[in-house]
């Protein structure tokens, strides 16, 4: 299982994507999804979370929605496709909620971890590849109608990104960054170069 993590513009959607398609042109099965998402209510609780009027949500009932999101996923996508021996490439998983809820917002990586413990017993993704992006590129492509999250700014971008970075020193054996510049085949090839040292 791959997960796909980094700041709002950050491309890490577009490496989902060429990741997936990569994996099954050597002949994996792969089941690609997303969070929050990837379910009914998955999508339904997307909505809510990034469509919420700015202050209307609080941290602690953030992070725990963005759980439940991850929690159904993990139950009726995830676990049945690794099960198997599908491969899975998620774009955004449980670290999204370590640097977002943990770090940006001020709940503490340890609290995000806790209260995902019974999700994480359930599955952890193999590899966690930060796709690390330039502030200002990723400022550039998230211009056209940011959402409640997006709509945070630049500061709160910046706290995401040193949290992806504090994890990536915490967990070395399982989270990564990967350099981008920009050009989406170069750091496709970053990222295939850690997905082949794990296999
Ligand atoms: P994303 O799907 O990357 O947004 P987009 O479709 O606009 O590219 O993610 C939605 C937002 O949710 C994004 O701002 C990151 C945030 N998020 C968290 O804060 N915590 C989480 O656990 C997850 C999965 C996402």
């Amino acid at each position: 299982m791959i997960a796909l993590e980094g700041i709002d513009g950050s491309g890490k959607s577009t490496q989902a994507g060429l990741l997936s398609e990569a994996l099954r042109a050597r002949g994996r099965e792969v089941v690609a999804t997303r969070e929050p998402g990837g379910t009914p209510l998955g999508e339904r609780l997307r909505d809510v979370l990034l469509t919420a009027e700015p202050g209307g949500i609080g941290a602690l009932a953030e992070a725990h929605l963005f759980a439940a999101a991850r929690a159904e996923l993990v139950e009726t996508v995830i676990r049945p496709a690794l099960d198997d021996g599908k491969w899975v490439v998620t774009d955004r998983f449980l670290d999204s909620s370590l640097a977002y809820q943990g770090q940006a917002r001020g709940l503490g990586v340890d609290a995000v971890l806790a209260l995902n413990a019974a999700v994480a017993e359930r599955c952890v993704a193999d590899l966690a590849l930060v796709i690390d992006t330039p502030l200002e590129v990723a400022a550039a492509r998230r211009c056209a109608g940011p959402d409640r999250i997006e709509a945070e700014g630049d500061g709160f971008q910046q706290r995401v990104a040193d949290g992806y970075r504090e994890l990536a020193r915490r967990f070395p054996e399982r989270v990564r960054l990967v350099a981008a510049d920009g050009d989406p085949q170069s750091t496709h090839r970053a990222v295939l170069a850690e997905v082949d040292a794990l296999a």
